[in-house]
């Protein structure tokens, strides 16, 4: 028997062609680029982005995470290390990052080897959150089991009582990663699936850029 079919929505990309000469040699000057339209356009969370993550026994998994911040050292999302997630990145240090711009016809695919980011890092990210999603990060077991969503609402009021009005300290177990690309992959959408296709491969100090088939 086969799958039941999706309907054909016959999207065609109609973006120009990307312009070879244009793309910057440098992958993260050209992320910067590409990121600055995507929040010039309008989408909604264009820092929303899949990661990837595996087990070292090679099962993989995938949820969506926000960007919280890149430079020339790679992409930096925050999470709970005792998460599915976190257990993975223990395992297996490596990640695959995906921005689906599918508005805007491109996405950007990002692998590499995972590094925690420094407790500084992740304290003055956490003191910049909202008091309610400080909280939150105490109260979430995250990827555990739990009965009800009671379960959750008690011990928000538990760690209310506790902490008061005073200040709410990062928790050991929640923390920044920082994927250290090895390679990233600029996609545009084109006429008759004739897509644009940029690979950048890390090459001891260097980047080279190749483009791929379609
Ligand atoms: C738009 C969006 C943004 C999210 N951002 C984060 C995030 O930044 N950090 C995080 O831990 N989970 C985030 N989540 C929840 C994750 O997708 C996921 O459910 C959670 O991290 C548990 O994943 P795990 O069980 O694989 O560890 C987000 C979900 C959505 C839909």
């Amino acid at each position: 028997m086969s799958a039941e079919r999706v309907a054909d929505l016959r999207v065609d990309y109609g973006r120009e062609p990307l312009d070879e000469a244009a793309m910057l040699a440098d992958p993260f000057g050209q992320f910067r680029v590409w990121f600055d339209e995507a929040m010039a356009s309008g989408i909604r969370e264009p820092n929303a982005m899949v990661l990837g993550t595996a087990e070292a026994g090679g099962r993989v998994s995938c949820r969506t995470v926000l960007l919280k911040g890149f430079d020339d050292r790679g992409f930096v999302f925050y999470t709970n290390h005792g998460s599915r997630k976190g257990r993975q990145l223990a395992e297996n240090p490596r990640a695959a990052l995906l921005f689906p711009w599918v508005d805007l016809e491109r996405q950007v695919e990002i692998e590499g080897a995972v590094e925690r980011v420094s407790a500084e890092e992740s304290e003055e990210y956490f003191r910049s959150r909202p008091r309610g999603s400080r909280l939150g990060a105490w109260v979430s077991e995250q990827s555990a089991e739990i009965q009800s969503r009671e379960v959750l609402l008690r011990r928000l009021a538990e760690l209310e009582a506790e902490f008061g009005e005073g200040e709410i300290p990062k928790p050991d177990f929640w923390g920044g990663y920082r994927v250290v690309p090895d390679s990233m992959e600029f996609w545009q959408g084109g006429h008759d699936r004739l897509h644009d296709r940029f690979l950048y491969r890390r090459e001891g100090d260097g980047w080279r850029r190749v483009r791929l088939s379609p």
